[in-house]
């Protein structure tokens, strides 16, 4: 039987918000003020969600080509929209709170690549556009490339960051209202994504070495993050990530 996704098209839809409505005003003035040790922590987890978010926009397409059914294909398709806007977000941030130079989205990314580790370039860079490339190429893919994109990269390397995010936000000596805001409406937009993937792998039939690949590619995505993220909150994300693997039904050994 083929799971229905229309919930989560609904649910994306009452969710939708615009980056460009939030006020970051307050935050580019904030910015200033801030310790450099305060600044060096956001514009780090900043730079990885400008990498991150600009290169999972552009891999939903074959994901959307690869659905099962209709439903999943818009559910495909509402998270793809979810993603560009994540990724006008960040680069907003940058541009007009950070100040990082440069006319276009992509020429702040080519001076935010150089301020995150090689591993978190060669996850969202490299690794993950090989694997849309595949599911283009063999649809049977999908709930390998399901288990990377959203319960790996999503799941533990993306939530990891933002918690990291939110968590920094909150210490700061000087507030960053709205970036805090629009941070907290990313992770928001996250968990369905995340909830979809989960069902979409639920579904699928997934084989013990599959299971195994998904809960060790977890355990090293996390760690790209470097400095910027403790030992201990990786351990949660990947923690968390056993659950909702085992609550998908996936079995370890
Ligand atoms: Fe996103
Ligand atoms: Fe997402």
């Amino acid at each position: 039987m083929i799971a229905g996704y229309d919930h989560f098209v609904q649910l994306a839809e009452s969710l939708q918000w615009d980056e460009t409505d939030l006020d970051l005003g307050p935050d580019r003035d904030a910015w200033t003020r801030l310790a450099p040790d305060e600044a060096a922590t956001v514009r780090g987890l900043v730079a990885g969600f400008c990498i991150a978010e600009a290169s999972v926009a552009g891999q939903l397409g074959s994901y959307q080509a690869a659905a099962l059914d209709d439903t999943m294909q818009a559910a495909f398709r509402a998270q793809a929209r979810d993603e560009a806007r994540h990724a006008r977000f960040f680069d907003l941030v940058a541009a007009q709170v950070l100040d990082v130079p440069g006319d276009t989205p992509a020429d702040r990314l080519d001076v935010l690549r150089r301020e995150v580790s090689s591993e978190l370039v060669d996850l969202f860079e490299h690794r993950l556009p090989a694997t849309a490339r595949g599911l283009a190429e063999d649809h049977t893919g999908l709930t390998g490339a399901v288990g990377l994109y959203h319960m790996v990269i999503e799941g533990v390397v993306l939530l990891a960051g933002q918690h990291a995010m939110l968590q920094a936000l909150d210490r700061l000596s000087v507030a960053l209202p709205g970036v805090h805001r629009g941070t907290e409406l990313v992770l928001r937009d996250e968990r369905w994504h995340i909830g979809f993937g989960s069902r979409v792998v639920q579904s699928a039939e997934l084989g013990g070495e599959e299971a195994d690949a998904l809960l060790e590619q977890g355990e090293t995505a996390a760690k790209v993050w470097g400095g910027l993220i403790t030992p201990e909150a990786i351990a949660l994300a990947v923690k968390q990530h056993r659950r909702r693997l085992k609550a998908a039904g996936i079995k370890f050994w």
